[in-house]
C-alpha cells in the first residue's frame, strides 16, 4: 500500500508546483490520477511499458483491453500513429480539444502493453487545463483509462477516485467535478465509413453532420448482452459502469415508465429489498421509495450524463439493493447515458408498454 498524495489545484489556473510534483511521478514510472472534462484518467507515461504495466494492476483491469493515449498537442499525434488520415486532421482541428477519441493505426513507438497487442491505438487531447498542464510539464503521452477499479462507474470527482484507488496510485491532482460526466466518444477512423465504437461526450448527430456518414456500431447501441468474441474495441465485452447494487432499467414513454418502476418498486421491497430509485425529474413526483435520486430534467440531457455515475455511487454508499433506473431519449448525449445505463444494469432492460 501506497500512500496516495492529494494535490488540490484550481481547475482553470492550476497551482504548477503541484503540477510538477504529479508530473514528476508519470516521468518515473508513477500513477497519477487527474481531470479531464469527461471523468477523472488515471495516467503513466505511454511510452514506458512497465508503467502501463503497473496501470493495469492497480486498476485490475484486463490486459486486453487498452487505455487512451492522451496528446497535450495535435502535432503530437504524428509520433504515436503509422498514418494521420485527411478525416483525422479536420476532426482534430474542429474537436479537440475535446471528448473525441481517434483510433489509428499505431507506430512502432508505442509499447504493446500499451495498445494491448492490437495494432491500432485510441488517442485524444482532452479539453481541461489541469490535464493540458500535467501532459506539457509530463513531456509524454500519457495513457489514461477511468480512474476506477475495474467494472465501477467511472470518477466524476477526486473522492470517487480515492474510493477506488487509495493507497493503490502515487497522486491524484484534484480539481473539483468534471463537467461532462461521461467518458470520450471513440471514433474508429481505420474503417471506412467511420464507427462509433463507443457513444459520448461528443454527440452522434454532431459527428454525423460534421463527416456527412458515421455508424454507430451496433454492440454500442446493443439491448442485449453482447456475445462477441472479438470486439473491434476491447471495452465492448466488458460488464462496465456497475454499482454494487442489483440494476434494471425501465425504457419506453415517460408516462408509462412510472407505472413500471412503480410495480416493480412494489416487488422488490415485497421481497424485503432496499430499493433505489434513479429519476428524472419530470416524473420525481411518481415515487417514494427508500432513495429516491433524481438525474435531471428529460430536457436537459447533458445535466443527466454530468449526475449519472455520481448517483450510481451513491446508491452504493447507502447500501441500496436494488435500483431501479428510468431510461434517458437516446439523443444527444442521451445516448452515451442511456449506453451507460444498459451496461450497468448487466442489460438487465424492462420495457414499459
Ligand atoms: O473520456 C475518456 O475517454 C476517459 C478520460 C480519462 O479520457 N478515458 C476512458 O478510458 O474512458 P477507458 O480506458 O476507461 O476507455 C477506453 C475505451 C475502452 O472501451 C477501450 O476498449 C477503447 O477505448 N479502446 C482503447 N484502445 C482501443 C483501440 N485501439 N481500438 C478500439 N478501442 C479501443
Ligand atoms: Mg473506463
Amino acid at each position: 500500500m501506497k500512500k496516495t498524495v492529494v494535490l488540490r489545484v484550481d481547475s482553470g489556473k492550476p497551482d504548477m508546483d503541484k503540477i510538477r510534483v504529479a508530473a514528476d511521478f508519470i516521468r518515473k514510472g508513477g500513477l497519477v490520477a487527474f481531470p479531464t472534462e469527461t471523468v477523472y484518467g488515471l495516467g503513466a507515461d505511454a511510452l514506458n511499458a512497465r508503467a502501463v504495466l503497473t496501470l493495469f494492476e492497480a486498476k485490475k483491469r484486463p490486459l486486453d483491453n487498452p487505455p487512451i493515449v492522451h496528446v497535450g498537442d495535435v502535432g503530437h499525434v504524428y509520433g504515436l500513429v503509422e498514418t494521420v488520415p485527411a478525416k483525422a486532421e479536420e476532426l482534430m482541428r474542429h474537436f479537440w480539444p475535446g471528448p473525441l477519441t481517434l483510433i489509428f493505426r499505431r507506430s512502432q513507438i508505442v509499447p504493446n502493453v500499451t495498445a494491448a497487442g492490437l495494432d491500432t491505438i485510441a488517442v485524444r487531447m482532452p479539453k481541461h487545463n489541469v490535464a493540458l498542464a500535467l501532459l506539457k510539464e509530463s513531456r509524454c503521452p500519457i495513457a489514461a483509462p477511468s480512474a476506477n477499479l475495474a467494472g465501477k462507474p467511472s470518477p466524476t470527482s477526486a473522492l470517487h477516485v480515492l474510493a477506488d484507488l487509495n493507497g493503490r496510485i502515487d497522486a491524484v491532482l484534484d480539481a473539483g467535478s468534471t463537467a461532462i460526466g461521461v467518458e470520450s466518444t471513440v471514433l474508429d477512423l481505420t474503417v471506412d465509413p467511420p464507427q462509433i465504437l463507443r457513444p459520448g461526450g461528443a454527440p452522434y448527430e454532431t459527428l454525423r453532420d460534421f463527416l456527412g456518414n458515421v455508424e454507430l456500431n451496433p454492440l454500442a447501441v446493443s439491448e442485449v448482452t453482447p456475445h462477441i468474441e472479438k470486439a473491434r474495441s476491447p471495452g465492448l465485452k466488458y460488464r462496465h459502469y456497475a454499482p454494487v447494487a442489483e440494476m434494471i432499467v425501465v425504457e419506453g414513454e415517460p408516462e408509462k415508465i412510472a407505472d413500471k418502476v412503480n410495480s416493480l418498486k412494489r416487488f422488490y421491497e415485497g421481497g424485503g429489498k432496499k430499493v433505489g430509485i434513479l429519476v428524472t425529474y419530470e416524473n420525481l413526483s411518481c415515487y417514494s421509495a427508500e432513495s429516491v435520486k433524481c438525474l435531471g430534467s428529460r430536457r436537459d440531457l447533458s445535466a443527466v450524463a454530468r449526475n449519472l455515475f455520481g448517483l450510481l455511487r451513491e446508491f452504493d454508499a447507502e447500501k441500496i439493493d436494488v435500483i431501479i433506473a428510468e431510461g434517458v431519449p437516446p439523443v444527444g448525449l442521451g445516448l452515451a447515458v442511456m449506453n451507460r445505463l444498459r451496461k450497468a444494469s448487466g442489460y438487465n432492460i424492462v420495457k414499459a408498454k
